[in-house]
């Protein structure tokens, strides 16, 4: 391939830090001159942020790149970014030809040379996990949606047996606090109101002594700022201080996604959990205890080898345990490399079907009484887009439910709201005005 590109389109998979890295990149190669190509629109150049957590994901890319060919057999520059470039690497190139340039997750500021010797015909590939951090590379942030993610912590050292976390993203480092603060001071001045903090592990953040709920305090204190979120927090990592800070500081919203994967101790040995049950159940308790409406989210395996029936009747007591306010269940995927994939007693298909359809029965009961219970509430409302209904507008409860609202206010707004109705997955809310009339 040898031309330049001058319009160009990013696709992330997977969970949130890729979506941040997706806007990260995007913000590099518009400061490069490229433009951003609109919804739908051809582009010279798209960058597949991939996500590799199991195998459908990962076989997702590689189906994206054999569409990106185009009527007159001409296709744009592919950049294969994200886990699957950094899992894969060169090899990516021998099972797709089309794919000019291969950027793993830590290496992604060096695309704009990669970008220009891919122009040239040669097909770069960046696996690096360089020392000095594509953080200190990146142009300051001047775009951000009404709630903005924002990546604090990176990696994995906890080597779930199941899990290429570890593989792909490398091992756990923390970002300083002082750039975090910055980083959050640009997203406010761009327009965000809400920051969620992001990690595989961001309860594990860790600098200079401080932990994520020193670090929360201090971007509680950047004015214009109303709401804080993190997420994905591991069960070993969930320290007192971090569930105080539920009780103590107003802009910390009422949720935790806190995954337990199974309800079953045995089985979470065989997963390399670092928790049991118990210890789980306890630090539940304390959360509430902390913040009696907290809303507990989770995410839970399905079919892990060796999963009996008993094992899973276990991970349907703990849903009941805990009563999560939502909850996402995925059907074990054996991954190349993982221990786990090399494990006797792999659960056969029809059983995992059967037990995902059960376990996601049983979360749905849990999400709607959820719902009801805050039904008549009053509360604010982050409105974050439109809806489908003219005049309809769609925002987040502090308990991350979709709100639907009619309002004339836009995206950003910070509404006055009464949650009139529940369903299983949203709730419908009214502003004071629309109640009074
Ligand atoms: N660090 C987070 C999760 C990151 S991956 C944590 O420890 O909770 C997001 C979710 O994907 C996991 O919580 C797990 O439920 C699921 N997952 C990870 N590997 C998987 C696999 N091999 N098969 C099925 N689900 C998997
Ligand atoms: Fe994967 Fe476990 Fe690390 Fe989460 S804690 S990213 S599941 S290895
Ligand atoms: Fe997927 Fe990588 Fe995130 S494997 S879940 S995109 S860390």
């Amino acid at each position: 391939m040898t031309f330049t590109p001058k319009t160009f389109r990013i696709k992330s998979f997977g969970c949130q830090m890729n979506v941040y890295d997706g806007e990260r990149i995007s913000e590099l190669l518009t400061e490069q001159g490229l433009a951003a190509s609109i919804d739908g629109e051809d582009s010279d150049l798209v960058v597949l942020n991939t996500c590799h957590i199991r195998e459908k994901a990962a076989e997702k890319a590689y189906s994206d790149i054999g569409r990106l060919k185009r009527e007159d057999g001409s296709r744009p520059m592919i950049a294969l970014a994200g886990c699957v470039a950094q899992a894969e690497g060169a090899e990516a190139m021998n099972r797709s030809p089309m794919i000019d340039l291969v950027v793993g997750p830590q290496a992604y500021h060096r695309l704009p040379e990669m970008l220009a010797r891919a122009s040239r015909g040669a097909h770069p590939v960046d696996t690096d996990m360089p020392a000095i951090s594509k953080f200190d590379a990146l142009p300051k942030r001047r775009r951000a949606n009404p709630s903005a993610f924002l990546s604090v912590q990176e990696g994995c050292d906890k080597f779930c047996t199941y899990c290429v976390v570890p593989y792909t993203r490398g091992a756990e480092i923390s970002r300083p606090q002082a750039d975090i603060v910055a980083e959050a001071q640009a997203l406010v001045e761009a327009g965000a109101r809400e920051i969620v903090l992001l990690g595989q592990n961001v309860n594990a953040w860790k600098h200079d002594e401080l932990g994520l709920a020193d670090l929360i305090r201090a971007i509680a204190t950047i004015d214009g700022l109303e709401r804080i979120r993190y997420t994905t927090s591991h069960p070993a990592d969930m320290t007192d201080a971090l569930i105080a800070a539920h009780g103590e500081v107003e802009k910390l919203m009422p949720y935790l996604h806190l995954p337990v994967q199974s309800g079953s101790n045995r089985i979470l040995k065989a997963m390399n959990r670092s928790h049991g049950t118990e210890s789980y159940l306890r630090t539940i308790e304390k959360a509430r205890a902390a913040r009696a409406d907290i809303a507990i989210s989770g995410d839970f395996i399905v079919g892990f080898p060796g999963e009996t029936e008993e094992d899973f009747e276990a991970t349907l007591n703990i849903v009941d345990a805990v009563r999560y306010a939502s909850a996402y269940s995925f059907k074990y995927s054996a991954r190349p490399g993982t221990p786990a994939a090399a494990m006797e007693d792999q659960v056969p298909i029809e059983v995992m079907d059967d037990r995902l359809q059960r376990l996601h029965a049983r979360i749905a009961g849990h999400q709607l009484a959820f719902n009801r219970s805050t039904a008549g509430r009053q509360t604010k409302v982050l409105l974050e887009r439109r809806g489908r209904l003219p005049g309809q507008m769609i925002g987040r409860s502090p308990w991350l439910q979709s709100v639907h609202v009619e309002t004339d206010a836009g995206p950003g707004t910070m509404l006055d709201v009464t949650l009139t109705q529940a369903g299983p997955n949203s709730m419908t809310g009214a502003t004071r005005q629309e109640q009074a009339a």
